[in-house]
């Protein structure tokens, strides 16, 4: 029964620490874009349920694309991003936000450079300009 102790390499999910681990930062991260006047500008005029609908949608798309048990059922991030009319600077500040997100839960660097990676892949489908 080798194959039962065979180890095999966990889902990028798993080594963040699954669902609520993926929740906690999101809601770390979403505060801190909110709290910046740059990014800011992008939080502000939803109503709470919009918030919280926007909020799951994003950890059920990490959730999904890290390898979790999820399924996405949102808009994809080109249809969702458009018109915000995002600028690379604004792309920017997430970055450093998202990092600031991913140093204060302890995130090692490799888990943290596969997340980075991930988010560097959609930049073209979220900044417009
Ligand atoms: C600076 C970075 C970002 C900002 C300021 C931002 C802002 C926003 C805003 C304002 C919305 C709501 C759009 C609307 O419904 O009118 C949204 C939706 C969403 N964003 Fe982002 N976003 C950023 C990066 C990302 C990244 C990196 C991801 C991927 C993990 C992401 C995932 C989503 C998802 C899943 C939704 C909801 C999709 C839906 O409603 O169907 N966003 N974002």
């Amino acid at each position: 029964m080798d194959n039962f102790q065979k180890k095999t390499e966990k889902t990028l999910y798993e080594r963040l620490g699954g669902f609520d681990a993926i929740a906690a930062v999101v809601d770390d991260f979403l505060s801190r874009l909110a709290s910046d006047k740059q990014t800011g500008r992008f939080m502000v005029g939803h109503s709470t349920n919009s918030k919280k609908r926007q909020r799951q949608l994003i950890v059920e798309f990490l959730c999904f694309a890290t390898g979790g048990p999820c399924e996405y059922i949102g808009r994809d991030m080109k249809t969702t991003h458009a018109g915000l009319g995002m600028t690379e600077s604004d792309w920017q500040a997430g970055v450093k936000h998202l990092v600031a997100t991913l140093d204060k839960f302890k995130v090692p660097q490799k888990e943290k450079d596969e997340v980075l990676a991930a988010a560097a892949g959609l930049k073209k489908d979220i900044v417009e300009k």
